[in-house]
């Protein structure tokens, strides 16, 4: 089976033969040598502190929030999918005020301009940089950042499906992310960049609490046993991130365009705002186009939000081909015709 979901992804054998090897006991001069090489590697991709915990994207998400959102505290929350639904959960079971904003197409920073200066209370905006479920991407969040310094608030951002693949500019508060998608790793590691510390001053969990992690930071080590061999796959993954630069976004751009001038079904995101890592698209029978890719070998993902059962999905991270790709669309327009 060849897996082109959006996550996790189709690894290539490099990265599984990394992995492939004794976890070293964590708190070892070995460890420390393979955990700075990786954090130095992520500081490379995104130039803030980087912070890895054992977790998934949502864990990222939570902890994102729980450390720089207070309860009581006013929160904007641009939603255009089922992630943003997500993290609208989060924050309300945090405690915040949540001012939800739901649309197909999120605002354009300058919308949100206008929100922020109508309602000086709120101080954290909340951003879902890829929504994987509508394959919809934020492209604007160099003026995102912009809009959202101007008025002393916070830019907290969801991209647990897009970063690195989708970029992503310098400047966001915090990113939240996780091992398995565009960092072309498995499972197990949630991935964070924070450029200062901690906000809240309520209490957070303590697998969650990112001034543990800072702390434990200063001697090479984690508070809490780290995801090992998850480590060792990054720090290869990282490698072939690093080399690729700007062509590794390319590649990732010209998959998906490949899927949308070939597959013969209506897209769900307009062209400026498709993700350059999952291509949603309406379609009838989803059940039986997933069936059939199945039985020649491929494996994608059906609908969520309010295309659940109308829409099928294909991530285009990790080891795809153009090959692969002919060959999903051809399956797909063959059922569909
Ligand atoms: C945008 C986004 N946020 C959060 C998550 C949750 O990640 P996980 O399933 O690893 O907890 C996902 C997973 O697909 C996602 O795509």
């Amino acid at each position: 089976m060849k897996y082109l979901t959006p996550g996790p992804v189709q690894l290539p054998p490099f990265v599984l033969e990394a992995m492939a090897r004794q976890p070293p006991f964590h708190r070892s001069e070995a460890f420390r040598q393979l955990f700075k090489s990786v954090l130095d590697k992520l500081t490379k991709v995104y130039p803030t502190r980087a912070i890895i915990m054992p977790g998934t994207g949502t864990l990222a998400v939570d902890t994102m929030i729980y450390n720089y959102v207070d309860p009581g505290e006013k929160v904007l929350a641009l939603v255009y999918g089922e992630f943003g639904k997500r993290a609208v959960e989060s924050a309300k079971t945090r405690g915040a005020v949540v001012v939800e904003i739901e649309r197909d197409i999120p605002p354009a920073p300058d919308e949100v301009d206008d929100m922020l200066r109508k309602d000086g209370e709120i101080k954290t905006v909340l951003l879902i940089h890829n929504e994987t479920s509508t394959g919809i991407a934020y492209k604007d969040v160099k003026k995102l950042i912009d809009v959202v310094k101007s008025h002393g608030a916070q830019l907290l951002v969801d991209s647990v499906s897009g970063f690195p693949a989708e970029p992503l500019p310098p400047g966001v508060d915090v990113v939240a992310t996780a091992s398995h998608k565009a960092f072309l790793a498995p499972p197990g590691a949630s991935l964070l960049f924070i450029s200062s510390t901690p906000k809240t001053s309520a209490p957070v969990p303590p697998v969650m609490d990112l001034r543990k992690y800072i702390k434990t930071l200063e001697h090479l080590e984690t508070p809490y046993t780290p995801p090992i061999s998850v480590i060792f796959a990054l720090d290869v993954s990282l490698n072939y991130i690093i080399e690729m630069a700007e062509q590794y976004v390319e590649m990732h751009r010209e998959r998906v365009e490949y899927l949308y001038r070939h597959v013969k079904l209506q897209p769900i995101p307009p062209p400026q705002i498709r993700s350059s890592t999952v291509t949603a698209f309406i379609c009838e029978k989803p059940r039986e186009v997933i069936k059939r890719l199945k039985e020649v070998g491929y494996v994608i993902a059906g609908g969520m939000y309010k295309y659940r059962e109308r829409s099928i999905r294909i991530g285009v991270m990790g080891d795809v081909t153009f090959d692969d790709l002919k060959r999903v669309s051809e399956v797909i327009n063959d059922v569909v015709e």
